[in-house]
């Protein structure tokens, strides 16, 4: 079984000033946890809060990363920059960029196959819209946006994936999907996984994303195919991160 994943995702959170706050409180507060903690923010703050995590076993990441190499495309933050100040993770293809950016599952395969050739590991999201889920067409929907989402992946660069299932009805709004909601999607993408890569589908993380918060954690990350949580709203204060790691002991 893979470790616990506890992603924390920022958004368009935290000046560099109140990031380096946070990076150096948490440093001191850290509990006792099995689970990886890695902290995905915005990227101007990306620098300090490396260098403020140094030492510490929290890992730090992007919320995007281009599909290109390098080159001319303004804006853009290449898999090798995040290398360079030690990034591990990149978010790739969150329901809000795919909604406020228009980023198709075809461009997600290709930033997540430029995260992997960096030496960035990808965090795919994926998950179906209330709509979808009224019509109880949640779990085809969402294994197909994740197979176009891979669609660039080689086999070998599975390994090093992460997948995380955030429907986007439980996003900031308080509802969360039931524990068994969560896993029974969890279980269809870990069989997409094992049909597509055979060998590392196993040890694919599979994270829960949507009001997560210290109160549930435990319950979502027991589940057999669950490896942890993508967390947005309750990421941003130190006490309540402590409160989910610890959750997680
Ligand atoms: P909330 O935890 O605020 O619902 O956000 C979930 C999310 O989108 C994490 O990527």
């Amino acid at each position: 079984m893979p470790n616990i994943l506890l992603a924390l995702n920022w958004k368009m959170n935290k000046t560099p000033s109140e990031a380096r706050a946070w990076a150096e409180e948490l440093s001191t507060a850290l509990p006792q946890t099995s689970a990886q903690l890695a902290v995905l923010a915005p990227a101007i703050d990306l620098v300090d809060v490396a260098s403020a995590l140094k030492g510490t076993p929290v890992q730090c990441g992007a919320q995007d990363i281009s599909a290109h190499e390098s080159g001319a495309y303004t804006g853009e933050i290449s898999a090798a920059m995040l290398s360079d100040i030690g990034a591990k993770y990149a978010i790739v293809g969150h329901s809000e960029r795919r909604e406020y950016h228009a980023e198709t599952s075809q461009k997600v395969a290709q930033k997540a196959a430029a995260a992997l050739a960096g030496g960035i590991v990808p965090i795919v999201c994926v998950g179906e819209g209330l709509d979808i889920r009224e019509k109880g067409e949640h779990v085809a929907y969402t294994v197909a946006q994740l197979q176009d989402s891979l669609e660039q992946l080689s086999l070998s660069s599975a390994a090093q994936l992460v997948v995380a299932y955030e429907p986007i009805w439980a996003i900031g709004t308080g509802k969360t999907a039931t524990a068994q909601d969560a896993e029974d999607m969890a279980a269809a993408l870990r069989q997409e996984l094992r049909s597509l890569y055979p060998a590392h589908a196993d040890q694919i993380q599979i994270l829960y994303g949507g009001s997560v918060k210290p109160a549930n954690i435990a319950e979502i990350c027991a589940q057999p195919n669950v490896n942890g949580a993508l967390v947005g709203g309750a990421s941003l204060e130190v006490a309540s991160v402590v409160d989910m790691a610890a959750a997680l002991r």
